[in-house]
């Protein structure tokens, strides 16, 4: 999805997002850099980025899926310039630390899930497809959604759905959640599906009445949005001056909130502006914008799951990052609130 741009924006040194016609085989930036995809998937990103690139180039991959990293060690087999990594791409900083990789000229991240995962009923992604209420990216660890469905008291599923799926009915889907697990337990998707239709009254053209309730889920389940905002505090500390981040998102709170941390990372010196200090000390940009891609016409008809994608670019200034970096993150408040429930367990 939105593969050309996503590469080029990485490698091409006027790249420009206006541009919507993307050079495909110029100039490269740093042919041989060290270069991360953080959502490898079956690799279409990173085959396309390989190829544009030299033989002293580098390419760590993340995938959380056991599947997707099968491919990758696949690719690795053939390409000596791949590493795999299998785990989440929240951990990327500490992993290229390991791997002494600290100035990093390219970051792509393809949110979501990856369509295989969709069209594999076991997963659970899919509430048009019978299967376990699983959903995890990660089949190795963590709880399923049918676990925490199990689990979960009425409040804290009525925060997810309303918070991760924007969902009007949540209250009532929720209350119909713990209601129903009295009688028999939520086991499949199609019994999850089946409950939430009943209880959404108004359905949203083209959209599936549970949709929104397995988009909260997911991202509850996987902890997606946690994984962002560490993702993307990883990329202020690990890009080369010049290095370029790559997001594709698929839904508004995630596009939120990669548009929020480049724009933050911009403005930074906006708060000091109204201070008497010289120009000259004011904190200069961290990022600056390079724009953003929606898919074409032609795209979206191709494959409509692409219809909703939005590709947003970054390139890191030499700005030296603040001492507290982590901090900085933190101020722009890209870590959602955690569930009441996990917040009164902390206490
Ligand atoms: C949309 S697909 C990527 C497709 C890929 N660009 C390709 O060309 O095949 C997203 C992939 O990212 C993985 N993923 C999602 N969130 C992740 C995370 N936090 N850490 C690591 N992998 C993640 C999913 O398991 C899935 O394989």
């Amino acid at each position: 999805m939105l593969l050309e741009p996503t590469v080029n924006a990485l490698v091409d040194p006027g790249f420009e997002a206006k541009a919507r016609v993307f050079e495909q085989h110029g100039e490269v930036r740093n042919p041989n850099g060290v270069y991360v995809d953080g959502t490898f998937g079956r690799g279409g990103h990173s085959r396309l980025l390989l190829s544009r690139l030299g033989p002293g180039a580098k390419l760590v991959v993340f995938d959380k899926d056991p599947v997707a990293i099968q491919a990758a060690l696949e690719l690795q087999s053939r390409d000596p310039r791949v590493q795999v990594i299998h785990g989440g791409f929240a951990s990327m900083f500490e992993e290229m630390q390991a791997k002494g990789l600290t100035q990093v000229d390219g970051i792509m991240l393809d949110l979501g899930v990856s369509s295989p995962q969709i069209d594999d009923p076991e997963r659970g992604f899919s509430f048009m497809r019978e299967g376990p209420l699983d959903m995890r990216m990660d089949t190795s660890r963590g709880m399923t959604a049918a676990q925490w469905l199990a689990e979960a008291d009425v409040d804290e599923i009525r925060e997810v759905i309303a918070k991760y799926g924007e969902e009007r009915f949540a209250f009532q889907i929720a209350k119909a959640i713990v209601g129903r697990r009295e009688s028999r337990p939520l086991r499949t998707t199609l019994d999850l599906a089946e409950l939430v239709a009943s209880v959404v009254r108004t359905r949203e053209k083209g959209q599936h009445p549970a949709t929104r309730s397995f988009q909260a889920l997911r991202i509850h389940i996987n902890q997606e949005l946690e994984e962002l905002a560490r993702a993307l505090a990883a990329a202020l500390r690990l890009l080369a001056p010049g290095g370029r981040l790559a997001v594709i998102s698929f839904h508004s709170l995630e596009d939120r909130m990669v548009k929020q941390c480049i724009a933050a990372a911009r403005r930074r010196s906006e708060a000091q502006s109204r201070l008497p200090i010289f120009e000259k000390d004011m904190p200069r940009p961290i990022l600056e914008p390079l724009g953003k891609v929606l898919p074409t016409d032609e795209e979206a008809k191709e494959n409509p799951r692409a219809r909703s994608s939005v590709l947003r670019v970054a390139q890191r200034t030499d700005e030296p990052l603040p001492a507290d970096a982590e901090s900085f993150v933190n101020a722009i408040r890209l870590v959602p609130q955690k569930s009441s429930r996990a917040a009164r367990r902390k206490k």
